[in-house]
């Protein structure tokens, strides 16, 4: 197996799964916690992930198939994306403001049907999200929890929108008001101006926060 990410909790290897590409997700054991606490973290952000896939999945928003699940040995086995991250995508200098406006509109209706599920991905950078077959596929649902509040779907929606602030290439514009077009396409106007004052009002916070 190759490794294909190595990150602060889980290492990501591709591999084969019944004769088809797989990704497995392991959670490593973190030497700093105390071992039986350990185990029982990793095993339960394990099956807990797992969920959140399979309802995510359940509520139309595409992520991957979960071929395996074992809690015990920390291991998710699930289909191997084909495409590329979103943020390669968007750093593009070939990306046109076209094809931005419509990755955001895509972008945005998948939140939103999450949302309206109760379910806050709460990692949602433009690295959690492959590009691909003709569409886009969420992924790393790690820190997701399951809500209702409005303050939490705009904390989502506030990570999107730094993370992609950080592309140069102007498209961050385009890309999150087509993103909120989108997202109002399945929440509605009302629920969608609601999410952004919220956002707003999370920025004002952040901002006086950095300033004291
Ligand atoms: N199902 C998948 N298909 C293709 N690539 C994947 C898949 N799952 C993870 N990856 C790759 O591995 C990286 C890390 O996986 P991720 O679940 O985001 O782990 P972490 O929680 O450490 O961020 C992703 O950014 C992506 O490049
Ligand atoms: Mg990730």
């Amino acid at each position: 197996m190759e490794l294909i990410y190595r990150g602060a909790e889980a290492d990501v290897f591709k591999g084969g799964w019944c004769d088809r590409p797989a990704v497995y997700k392991v959670r490593k054991p973190l030497t700093y916690r105390l071992p039986e606490l350990d185990g029982l973290i990793r095993s339960q952000r394990t099956s807990h992930e797992a969920q959140i896939i399979h309802q995510s999945r359940g509520a139309g928003v595409p992520a991957p198939w979960l071929y395996y699940v074992s809690p015990e040995e920390a291991l998710l086995v699930m289909e191997f994306v084909e495409g590329e991250r979103l943020k390669t995508v968007l750093m593009d200098p070939a990306m046109t403001g076209r094809r931005a406006r419509e990755l955001g509109a895509e972008f945005g209706r998948d939140i939103a049907r999450l949302h309206a599920a109760g379910i806050m991905h709460g990692d949602l950078t433009t690295s959690n999200v492959i590009v691909g077959g003709g569409r886009l596929t969420l992924i790393d649902f790690g820190l997701a929890i399951r809500s209702q509040r409005l303050e939490d779907q705009a904390v989502d929606l506030r990570l999107i929108k730094e993370t992609v602030t950080g592309a140069h290439n102007g498209v961050s514009k385009p890309f999150m008001r087509s993103l909120l077009a989108g997202y109002s396409e399945v929440l509605g106007g009302t629920r969608t101006a609601a999410a952004a004052r919220k956002l707003a009002e999370i920025e004002r916070r952040g901002r006086y926060a950095r300033v004291e």
